[in-house]
């Protein structure tokens, strides 16, 4: 056969928990190639073995894959292909380990021999997948061995809508689908969901409507399968529930900015559309894919918040939140594997904005010395530089308040635009206050002029303790409108949060 006597190897890496999806996709292409059934009914799958040889140890496996082929048991035509999971977080064949210990060596050796050493077998097709294409050995990439590499991205519009049609295929048959159900509709609200996750919505979107039917008052009573209808509002339920791993993080966008977003000075709003015109530009520009943008300023002043809200706004497939908050206490190269995670997975969506929060936390800045990691502050300044593949556009969003520090490591050259968010004049202090309406009109002003070049996280701080009134429990009216904050209450708590 055609394909094996070139002695091809092929080495797919593909998105997490499809892997079912890509052997799918292989069978068809051998069938394509004009493999007759019962070829393709020769195919040795690993990972099928590997259930027989639980709990022994890998090295044993893995000449278990090899061997029927060598004694020629399994080579019942000319053909055999051997789907051996590569480097993947699942168990299997953990070839990965760079540094890893003699039992990864000898894995990784075993896999050379077999594929181009003087025992090398012949007419195999051997296709290797794995999600972490970055963590295989290189010997094993080689011209000769794993060489031809095709990358399975995650589905696009139509295929999505084509695996929403599958898995909706029998309710539909069996009228169990809505007439309000749009299989385009929820083809466009899962963005770069991958299969496993589009059957996952469906899967939740039918037990949603089988709970529609069980009474809580009594759990014996048969559900009435004909009423059983699953509808749009359950997909829109699921799509709660289930989220993509490769999407957008909304709810740590969303928590960046929970006091919503007020308007707060012409600065502040020419920031935000400046930097929603960088995110038009990544959209449709061919020239840069990547676009790389740096908020400075004083702490508090909201660079946060802005960066969120253009990650939100943007509608972007890919939107995810960097910041050391979830790595306290992580070794530097722990830090450094998760920073270049998180590039790693933008890449695999078309349009991707990464937000780089407090850069000088993540890189374990202290004022004094001044000590920094240098080793994550090496990974940043490749990573800032480094281009998308083909196809795919990244906007990095970097906030920090430590403008001059970075500026002395040469990370702010590493950005090509960079703003400086600043403080609250009076004039947008008032702007605030007057959209917060919690002072009388007559003491708007002298409260905003009081507030002269205050952040807004101290501003919020402040209008929060004096809303408490000077003898607690006041907040609730204050904000409901029924009473407003008397100013020398408000003097008092400004004594409180001003350091002089
Ligand atoms: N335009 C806005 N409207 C309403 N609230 C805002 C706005 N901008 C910022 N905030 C609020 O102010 C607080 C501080 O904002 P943010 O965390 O973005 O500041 P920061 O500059 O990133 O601070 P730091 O330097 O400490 O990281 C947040 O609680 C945020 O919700
Ligand atoms: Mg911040």
């Amino acid at each position: 056969m055609e394909i094996v006597s070139t002695g091809c190897c092929e080495c797919r890496f593909v998105p997490p928990d499809d892997f079912d999806l890509a052997l799918l996709m292989l069978e068809l292409e051998f069938v394509k190639r004009g493999a007759r059934s019962e070829e393709i009914d020769a195919v040795l799958l690993a990972n099928q073995l590997r259930k027989k040889f639980i709990n022994q140890t890998k090295e044993k496996w893995f000449r278990e894959i090899f061997c029927p082929l060598n004694m020629g048991t399994f080579s019942t035509s000319d053909c055999s292909y051997i789907n051996t999971q590569l480097g993947d977080a699942k168990p299997g064949v953990s070839v990965f380990d760079k540094d890893g210990t003699g039992v990864h060596d000898s894995i990784v050796n075993q896999l050379l021999t077999k594929i181009d050493g003087v025992e090398s077998l012949n007419n195999v097709l051997l296709i290797g997948m794995t999600n972490r294409k970055d963590l295989l050995d290189e010997a094993l990439l080689r011209p000769g061995r794993l060489e031809v590499q095709v990358e399975i991205s995650l589905p696009d519009k139509d295929g999505r809508t084509e695996i929403f049609e599958i898995h909706t295929k029998k309710m539909n048959e069996n009228s169990f689908l809505a007439d309000d159900v749009i299989l385009e509709d929820l083809a466009a609200w899962t963005k770069n969901y991958s299969g496993a996750e589009i059957e996952g919505v469906v899967k939740s979107a039918v037990s949603y409507a089988l709970n529609r039917q069980l009474s809580l008052d009594d759990l014996t009573k048969p559900v009435d399968e004909e009423s059983i209808k699953v509808t749009r509002n359950d997909f829109l339920n699921a799509l709660q529930e289930i989220v993509a791993a490769f999407g957008a993080s909304t709810d740590d966008l969303e928590r960046c900015r929970l006091n919503g977003m007020v308007s707060c000075g012409d600065r502040h709003k020419h920031i935000l559309e400046t930097a929603m015109l960088l995110v038009g530009q990544v959209k449709v520009s061919k020239g840069s894919p990547l676009v790389t943008c740096l908020l400075e300023g004083p702490s508090g002043s909201g660079k946060t918040a802005l960066a969120a809200t253009v990650g939100i706004n943007s509608d972007f497939p890919f939107v995810k939140i960097v910041s050391a908050e979830t790595m306290i206490g992580l070794h530097e190269s722990t830090k450094c594997a998760q920073i270049a995670k998180v590039f790693e997975d933008a890449y695999k969506s078309p349009l991707s904005i990464i937000i780089l929060d407090d850069l000088e936390r993540l890189l374990d800045y202290v004022a004094v010395g001044p000590r920094f990691s240098n080793l994550i502050l090496q990974t940043l300044l490749v990573l800032l530089k480094r281009l998308p593949p083909k196809g795919k556009k990244l906007l990095v969003i970097g906030t920090t308040s430590q403008v001059s520090f970075l500026d002395s490591v040469d990370v702010c050259d590493a950005f090509s635009v960079s703003y400086h968010v600043p403080t609250l004049k009076t004039e947008d202090a008032k702007k605030v206050l007057e959209q917060l309406k919690v002072f009388s009109e007559d003491d708007v002003d002298a409260a905003a002029e009081a507030l002269n070049n205050m952040p807004i996280k101290k501003l919020y701080m402040l209008i929060e303790m004096a809303a408490q009134g000077e003898h607690g429990g006041a907040a609730e009216a204050i904000y409901s409108g029924r009473e407003k904050i008397k100013i020398s209450h408000f003097y008092d708590c400004l004594q409180d949060v001003v350091r002089y």
